[in-house]
């Protein structure tokens, strides 16, 4: 989006009407040229109304408020760039195909998502109002031992903001975050690049927010904040919240790794003291969590430490 169209937006979120006239005139542009950026915008999904004599009307307000985001990556020392996608294919993807032209630390928001992706090959079902995006990291800002233990911290991270919001959230290894029992965010780290080399890593997000229903297959498995708390959130907020959280505790997480996040870890994480079934079929009991994030379980009699996988809990 350009800076004259984010203008726009801006103005129509602070006011009630805006007229045609006065953008024009505080832009310096023609009125040909605001209405143009205004059929963008349309476009783009944003609710815009116009009346004839009142002007322009954002009737929905719930969107992604560029300025802020965009003025909290100015201030940042982490983040390079943000970039907003109205709709893409997949924030993921995007970063793949682009990342030698992306900054570390750029972030990606798409506000539809046509092919998102989920773990293990799996999808990523679109629901409206949420936060999809993607973190970018160069791999020389952090290294390639600690990859998995940052998507278990990326959990962690997001699991922390929502508490703040007074969610009682928790977190399923290695990184879902449940809440009441049903996902409702999802995390796909990816790398790329050579092994022992440069590489990039690609954090990927996916937190249902305001949506107000699922799809029927999804109903017993996933949900929304705004199905179980009842209450629309600011979305804008979410996404600074955790990328200046991200931000924080990163030196925190390169210095000393995960361990110095596994006492937090385990106090949500709802798999320890429960039986589990690990990667469909065998069953397991999680008693611990390792100092480098990895599930220490008693499968008969025996102890045994998962790294990776697919876990599902025996409620
Ligand atoms: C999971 O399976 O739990 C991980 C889901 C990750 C979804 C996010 S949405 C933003 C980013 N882009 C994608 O295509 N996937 C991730």
């Amino acid at each position: 989006m350009d800076k004259k169209s984010i203008y726009i937006l801006k103005k129509l979120y602070e006011e009630d009407f805006v007229s045609g006239e006065n953008l024009a005139k505080e832009l310096e542009i023609s009125r040909m040229a605001v209405n143009k950026r205004i059929k963008s915008l349309q476009e783009m999904g944003f609710a815009i109304v116009s009346y004839k004599k009142k002007g322009y009307q954002l009737v929905d307000k719930d969107i992604i408020r560029v300025w802020e985001i965009e003025d909290f990556i100015s201030k940042s020392e982490l983040f390079k760039d943000f970039l907003y996608f109205p709709q893409i294919d997949s924030t993921n993807n995007y970063v793949k195909e682009n990342q030698e032209n992306l900054k570390s630390a750029t972030v990606v928001y798409a506000e539809r998502q046509n092919a998102g992706r989920g773990r293990l090959g799996r999808s990523w079902t679109d629901l409206e109002k949420g936060v999809k995006m993607s973190i970018f990291l160069r791999l020389e800002v952090i290294d390639i031992e600690k990859v998995v233990p940052l998507t278990l911290f990326t959990g962690l991270i997001v699991n922390r903001v929502l508490r703040k919001y007074k969610v009682q959230s928790f977190i399923k290894w290695s990184n879902d975050i449940l809440l009441n029992g049903k996902k409702v965010c999802g995390i796909l780290t990816e790398l790329s690049g050579e092994i022992e080399g440069a590489g990039n890593v690609i954090i990927g997000i996916g937190l249902n927010v305001n949506a107000a229903s699922l799809p029927d297959e999804l109903l017993e498995i996933a949900t929304t904040l705004k199905k179980e708390i009842g209450m629309d959130f600011d979305r804008t907020k979410i996404i600074i919240e955790i990328l200046k959280e991200f931000e924080n505790e990163l030196e925190n997480f390169k210095k000393y790794g995960f361990s110095h996040f596994r006492d937090e870890y385990k106090s949500y994480c709802i798999n320890l003291g429960r039986e589990i079934i690990i990667n469909g079929e065998k069953k397991a009991f999680c008693k611990d969590i390792g100092q480098n994030g990895e599930l220490i379980c008693v499968q008969e009699g025996r102890e045994i430490k998962i790294q990776t996988g697919e876990v599902t809990i025996r409620w």
